[in-house]
């Protein structure tokens, strides 16, 4: 049997898995495009718990492989299916660090869920323009939040 496009999707979330994890919150670097962001509180303290990473980390390494997915499928025009639902999770989903989540947090985790519902209900031209919408609420969120993985966000976006 052929692989199902399922099973696709597993391997290449598996690959990008990988690379995501060598890009994470403590490669903070010096030269970062509006990285006025007074906080640099995302570096990695050590492991709190036995897989080293918080419950908000691995969430955020899945938006990262989910958004990857959907930017292939929509520059190929294609609508994603089905919402994922997990990433509503993103208010309660405990950081590494207590302090990483300011006050501003929940409007910026709001305003990327509302992005990402605007993008599932989309008609089809208008695809790439909310795909973008949904990165640009990481990005906000990130250049208050936690600028390490922000370069790499970056790349998410769809050129017009
Ligand atoms: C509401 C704020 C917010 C939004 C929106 C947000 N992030 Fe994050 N992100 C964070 C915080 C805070 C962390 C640090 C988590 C921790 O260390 O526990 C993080 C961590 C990450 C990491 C590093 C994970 C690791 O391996 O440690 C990546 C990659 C990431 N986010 C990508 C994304 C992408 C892609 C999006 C959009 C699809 C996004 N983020 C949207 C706040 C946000």
């Amino acid at each position: 049997m052929v692989l199902s496009l399922k099973n696709k999707f597993v391997v290449l979330s598996a690959l990008f898995a990988i690379i995501v994890s060598l890009v994470n919150c403590s490669n903070n670097e010096p030269k970062q495009e509006s990285n006025k962001a007074d906080s640099t509180n995302c570096e990695k303290p050590k492991p709190l718990n036995p897989n080293g990473d918080s419950e908000l980390a691995l969430l955020m390494r899945k938006m990262m492989h989910t958004s990857e997915s959907l930017k292939e499928m929509i520059k190929q025009g294609n609508l994603p299916k089905e919402f994922p639902e997990e990433f509503l999770t993103i208010h309660t989903a405990k950081p590494t660090d207590s302090e990483t989540k300011k006050a501003s947090f929940d409007g910026f985790a709001s305003n990327y869920v509302s992005n990402m519902k605007a993008l599932y209900a989309s008609p089809k031209e208008e695809l790439t323009k909310n795909y973008n919408a949904v990165v640009t609420a990481c990005v906000n969120c990130h250049s208050e939040h936690c600028p390490g993985p922000l370069k790499a966000i970056n790349k998410l976006k769809i050129t017009e």
